[in-house]
């Protein structure tokens, strides 16, 4: 294994553009593929990008499906500050994924019961691309640290770092669900592709933990050195090219 291929780039223009082309690659070489999408700020610009490709005629969207990554629990259905709906409004409607090629976390009944059938639908599935961010803590989706190789999807309780990293996403005064379910790290780790984008100087300390430190669950992207990961990183994450 020749570990993850680290692209460091100028500015979030040049990520949008350069993570997009190997989003394409995916797409065009299996065009039914099953893709996990992350949410949060940083892969904005990609899905941005890639919805405008589409408008354009060059990417052509109309057989991937979507596995989600992750989801706060608590939430009213309609909350349109839910995971689901923030990657609606990003990258499902904007690359026209309907409702029937989503594949949904549990969030109510018997959830132990329900992440383990979900385990065994994506891993009949396969992943063929996750498109992730690296979470202040060295989280991948929300698989806190600890989080080893193994670590199913399953209900976890937030850290108080992600409590607050995410608290600018909740609004004024709103307090962020505490409990979430995430995506398991095997799904993340034996991706066909995984797209790992980084950006922002408060991303520097993380990312090089991630991506040169230890290998360890206190750290769990730092499983990504073991796989062939795509690394897309801005200048100010990483430091100088
Ligand atoms: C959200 C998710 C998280 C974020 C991470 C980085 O679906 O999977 O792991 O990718 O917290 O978030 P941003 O990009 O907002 O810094």
């Amino acid at each position: 294994m020749a570990g993850p291929r680290i692209t460091v780039v100028q500015d979030g223009e040049e990520l949008a553009r350069v993570a997009a082309d190997l989003v394409a690659d995916v797409i065009s070489a299996i065009p039914a593929a099953s893709i996990v999408a992350a949410t949060g700020k940083t892969p904005m610009g990609l899905y941005a990008e890639l919805a405008a490709r589409r408008r354009a005629g060059i990417l052509d969207t109309g057989a991937i499906s979507a596995v989600q990554l992750d989801e706060y629990l608590g939430l009213e259905p309609d909350d349109d500050r839910s995971l689901l709906g923030w990657l609606q409004r990003s990258f499902l409607e904007p690359l026209g994924v309907g409702d029937d090629r989503v594949l949904r976390l549990p969030v109510d009944g018997d959830l132990d019961t329900a992440c383990a059938a979900f385990d065994r639908t994506v891993e009949a599935r396969g992943i063929d691309l996750a498109i992730l961010g690296l979470g202040p803590n060295g989280h991948l989706g929300f698989n806190e640290p600890p989080s080893d190789p193994k670590s199913p999807t399953r209900v976890v309780e937030l850290t108080p770092i992600t409590l607050e990293a995410n608290a600018r996403y909740w609004g004024e005064g709103a307090e962020v669900p505490s409990e979430a379910v995430t995506l398991g790290m095997p799904h993340l780790l034996s991706a066909r592709t995984v797209v790992l984008v980084i950006a922002g100087g408060g991303k520097r300390d993380i990312a090089r933990r991630a991506l040169t430190g230890p290998i360890g669950p206190e750290v769990p992207a730092s499983f990504l050195q073991q796989t062939d990961a795509a690394v897309i990183v801005d200048r100010d994450a990483w430091g100088e090219p």
